[in-house]
């Protein structure tokens, strides 16, 4: 059995925040920023929008292009390190959709990795039997999680959500090659937004702070942490490894790729990997300068803008890759 790509659809926030914006409240400029990270705009979620609101409209626009009613859909993976509800908020979005049939929702977690992690999922779930229409949302709002204080930072981030519908088809239409996924937990330090334990005195942990004989703890996540420049260093690294491995297992070359499509994390990480790949600057996908970086919504972002521009057509070969906190990564062989 195989599984392709029917549909795409993506959903940014209304409101726009440029580096000239942020250049207010932490000391950096438009020019620093633009020339170490290719950003210069990005969309940050304001209190009347929702990670749920957004990852139902990219959901719905690609239900849209696939022509696939919310009723036949067998499977939604919502890819998120950001819900609104710590135990999962995939459940909420195949409600809003209206998927009678109650198919099965649930969260991946694995920050900007996580869309090409639910895409291969969705694969396996396809070829394993019993699932025809999966879908795969990348949505996070990052810009919740963000120290607004730190300019290396939170330059970086922006909101969006970005969808694609795969669905089950034969061997001979099957439009995901090869693929190769790995995580590095020591790799965690260099990037994360850990639980932070505290004490509170809030009167559901009992009046002296201690119920059932043992401390209870509120848990809250820390703004974002990371050393931008070991992050740089194991994206670069990782990746053209990562998407040589997944061409490889496809039984492909380089050159039967016409698109590479890498998260969208700084401008120098895509050029430093087209280098090392040999890709010229003409096919690579980037719309980084807009968004910043949408951690599991970049790559189906990207993807619905250059489908709906038409720069990516029926039947092109993508080479797909994520790098992000986990650490996770990999790649995806795909084609539209
Ligand atoms: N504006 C002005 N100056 C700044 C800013 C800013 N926004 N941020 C840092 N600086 C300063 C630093 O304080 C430092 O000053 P100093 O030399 O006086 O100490 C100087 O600029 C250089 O700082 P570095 O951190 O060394 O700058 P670097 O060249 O490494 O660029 C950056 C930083 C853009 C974050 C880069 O390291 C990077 O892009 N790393 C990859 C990060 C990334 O992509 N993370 C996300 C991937 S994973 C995921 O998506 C969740």
């Amino acid at each position: 059995k195989g599984c392709k790509l029917v549909g795409c659809g993506s959903a940014v926030p209304s409101l726009q925040v440029s580096n000239d914006d942020l250049a207010k409240v932490v000391d950096t400029s438009d020019e620093w920023i633009s020339v170490r990270t290719g950003i210069r705009n990005r969309r940050i979620l304001t209190g009347k929008e929702s990670l749920t609101a957004l990852a139902v409209e990219a959901a719905q626009k690609a239900l849209e292009m696939a022509k696939v009613d919310p009723d036949d859909v067998d499977l939604v993976l919502l890819c998120t390190s950001t819900p609104e509800d710590l135990f999962g908020s995939a459940p909420q979005i195949q409600k809003a959709l209206g998927c009678k049939g109650n198919p099965l929702a649930y969260d991946i977690t694995a920050a900007c990795s996580g869309f090409l992690l639910g895409l291969v999922s969705a694969a396996c779930y396809i070829r394993g039997g019993g699932f025809n229409n999966v879908l795969v949302i990348g949505a996070d709002v990052l810009s919740r999680y963000v120290d607004w204080t730190d300019r290396g930072t939170c330059i970086l981030f922006g909101d969006a959500a970005g969808a694609v519908v795969v669905q089950a088809c034969s061997s001979e239409e099957d439009g995901l090659f090869g693929f190769d996924l790995h995580s590095d937990g020591d790799g965690q330090r260099h990037l994360n937004a850990s639980t932070m334990n505290e004490n509170e005195t809030d009167p559901g942990l009992g009046s002296n702070g201690s119920v059932l004989g043992f401390p209870p703890k509120r848990s809250s996540y820390s703004c974002i942490q990371m050393n931008g420049k070991e992050v740089f260093r194991l994206a670069v690294r990782y990746v053209p490894q990562s998407i040589e491995s997944a061409l490889e297992k496809a039984g492909l070359s380089g050159s039967s790729i016409d698109w590479l499509l890498l998260h969208q994390a700084n401008r120098r990480i895509i050029d430093a990997v087209a280098t090392r790949l040999e890709v010229p600057p003409e096919r690579v996908i980037s719309n980084l300068a807009n968004y910043g970086n949408t951690s599991a919504a970049s790559i189906p972002l990207a993807l619905d803008e250059a489908v709906r521009s038409g720069k990516v057509k029926s039947g092109h070969m993508i080479a797909a890759s994520g790098f992000g906190a986990g650490l996770t990564w990999g790649s995806a062989i795909v084609r539209w």
